[in-house]
C-alpha cells in the first residue's frame, strides 16, 4: 500500500465547506431502497455515516486507503469501514458514492468502468471531483515545484487528473447510464489565508517528501503566492473552486 500522507486534524478543518459537495452530489440520487451503499475514499466517514439517515434499511460501508483517516471513523449500526485502495476494491452494492477522492487515481477512468460492471440494474454511481487544477492555487503550486523546489519535488507534479462533466457524461452513457453531469464554483470564504486550505489536500504529498525545517521554507513560499492570488478583505478571504459532479444510473449495457 502506499504511503499514508493524510492528517484527519488538518483535513477537517473545513468540514461546512467539503460536506456540502457532498451532499448536493447525494442529493441527486434516487436509488429508493438500496441494499448496501458503499463510500469509496470515504476519509473520515463522518459524511458516510449520514448515507446511514438517507437510506435506514441499507449497510453502508466506508473504504480509505489512509489508516490514519479510518482511525477517525464512527461506530454504528448497519456502518463499517475498512482500510484499502480503492482501486483493490471488489464488491456488488446497489450504489457507489465517491466524493472527492477520484483526482488522486490518475486511472480512474478504468476504474469507472469497473464499477458501473458491478452495479446491478438500476444501481447508482455518484462522484465528485474538484476541477480546480488550472486555478492559481495548483498553478501556485506547481510553479514552485518546478522551480525553486525542483530538486525535492519536480516529480510530484501532476498532469490534470480529472476530466470535465462533458468526459465523463460521454464515458458513462456508453457504458449504458442515464447521466446527470454538472459543475458548480463555490465561493468558499475562508477565515484566513488559501494556505491553509491547501495544506489539508494538494499539498499533502509535497508535505510529505520534506523535513520540517524545508516544509516550513516551502509553506512560506507558498503563503506568499496564495495571498498575493486570494487577497484577504476585511471580511475573509474569497476562495473560488469549481467541482465537478457526476451522478448515473445504470439503465443498459455497455454500448461497443
Ligand atoms: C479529499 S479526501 C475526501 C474524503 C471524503 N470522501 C470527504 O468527502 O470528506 C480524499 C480521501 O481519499 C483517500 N484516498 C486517496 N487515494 C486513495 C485510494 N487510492 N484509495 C482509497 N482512498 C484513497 C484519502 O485517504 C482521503 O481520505
Amino acid at each position: 500500500m502506499s504511503r499514508d500522507i493524510w492528517d484527519p486534524n488538518v483535513y477537517t478543518r473545513y468540514a461546512d465547506e467539503r460536506s456540502r459537495p457532498f451532499f448536493e452530489l447525494v442529493g441527486r440520487v434516487a436509488a429508493e431502497n438500496p441494499g448496501e451503499v458503499v463510500d469509496l475514499g470515504c476519509g473520515t466517514g463522518e459524511l458516510t455515516a449520514t448515507l446511514a439517515e438517507r437510506w435506514p434499511e441499507a449497510r453502508i460501508r466506508g473504504v480509505d486507503s489512509s489508516a490514519a483517516m479510518i482511525a477517525k471513523a464512527p461506530a454504528g449500526d448497519r456502518l463499517s469501514f475498512a482500510v484499502q485502495d480503492a482501486r483493490d476494491w471488489r464488491g456488488e452494492p446497489d450504489v457507489i458514492v465517491s466524493n472527492a477522492l477520484l483526482q488522486w487515481v490518475p486511472e480512474h477512468r478504468d476504474l469507472l468502468e469497473h464499477w458501473v460492471s458491478w452495479l446491478p440494474a438500476d444501481g447508482w454511481l455518484a462522484f465528485q471531483v474538484p476541477g480546480n487544477f488550472d486555478a492559481p492555487s495548483h498553478r501556485i503550486i506547481r510553479e514552485l515545484c518546478r522551480t525553486r523546489w525542483k530538486e525535492e519535488l519536480a516529480d510530484t507534479v501532476r498532469d490534470a487528473p480529472v476530466g470535465d462533466p462533458i468526459d465523463y457524461h460521454g464515458r458513462l452513457t456508453a457504458l449504458g447510464c442515464a447521466v446527470d453531469a454538472w459543475e458548480t464554483t463555490y465561493v468558499h470564504l475562508l477565515p484566513g489565508s488559501v494556505l491553509e486550505w491547501v495544506k489539508g489536500t494538494a499539498l499533502r504529498p509535497m508535505l510529505d517528501r520534506l523535513t520540517p525545517e524545508q516544509q516550513a521554507e516551502f509553506l512560506a513560499d507558498c503563503g506568499r503566492m496564495l495571498d498575493e492570488a486570494y487577497p484577504a478583505r476585511p471580511y475573509g478571504t474569497p476562495f473560488p473552486f469549481r467541482r465537478v459532479f457526476v451522478v448515473a444510473r445504470k439503465v443498459g449495457r455497455k454500448i461497443k
